[in-house]
């Protein structure tokens, strides 16, 4: 899964690097997973929302070592995850339940569409998307868990492009 987030350089590997235009660095930890089918286009949509609010909630914190990480990983319970992590201005207890709800912004210039969207798309996908923070100033952790189809193997193996995978059958 995800191998067309990877460069070759990546594979399977940790590595880390600026974010162009910002102070944020980018660290990629994408460990090998179970092939699933995925739709590419609404996970990029998720992606894409998830690391324009880390990198909003880094420059928030203007704190040194401001960072990203973004991880792929087998849970052995029969999904896959997707988690981008950072360490921004975090979300009090009383916003967790409210984040996902259509036009809830916090931010100066947002719309509170971003996540509405995203965990529309994830559900369409059969999929999770969730929200972890201890609070102001701890940063926050979103996790996109992917079912496993029946039938296939909660196991390390080689990664197939969910496109790739479409274009077989
Ligand atoms: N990584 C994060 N760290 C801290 N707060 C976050 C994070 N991601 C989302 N939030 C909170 O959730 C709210 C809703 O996020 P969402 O992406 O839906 O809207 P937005 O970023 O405010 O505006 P936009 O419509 O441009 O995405 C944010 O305004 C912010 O309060
Ligand atoms: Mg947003």
């Amino acid at each position: 899964m995800f191998h067309w987030l990877k460069s070759p350089k990546t594979r399977c590997g940790c590595t880390a690097a600026r974010w162009p235009g910002t102070t944020s660095q980018v660290v990629r930890d994408y460990q090998e997973t179970t092939p699933v089918t995925i739709d590419r286009h609404k996970t990029l949509q998720i992606l894409v929302n998830l690391l324009e609010n880390a990198k909003h909630a880094c420059a928030e914190s203007g704190r040194e070592g401001k960072q990203i990480a973004v991880r792929t990983r087998n849970t052995g319970q029969g999904r896959v995850e997707l988690l981008v992590i950072d360490n921004g201005i975090g979300i009090p207890p009383e916003n967790l339940g409210r984040i996902f709800q259509q036009a809830f912004s916090t931010r100066k210039g947002g719309h509170g569409f971003g996540l509405h969207s995203s965990i529309l798309a994830a559900q369409d996908m059969g999929a999770s998307l969730t929200a972890r923070s201890e609070g102001p100033g701890k940063g926050a952790t979103f996790l996109l868990a992917i079912p496993i189809l029946p039938g296939e193997k909660d196991a390390n193996v080689p990664m197939i492009s969910p496109i790739d995978r479409l274009a077989n059958h």
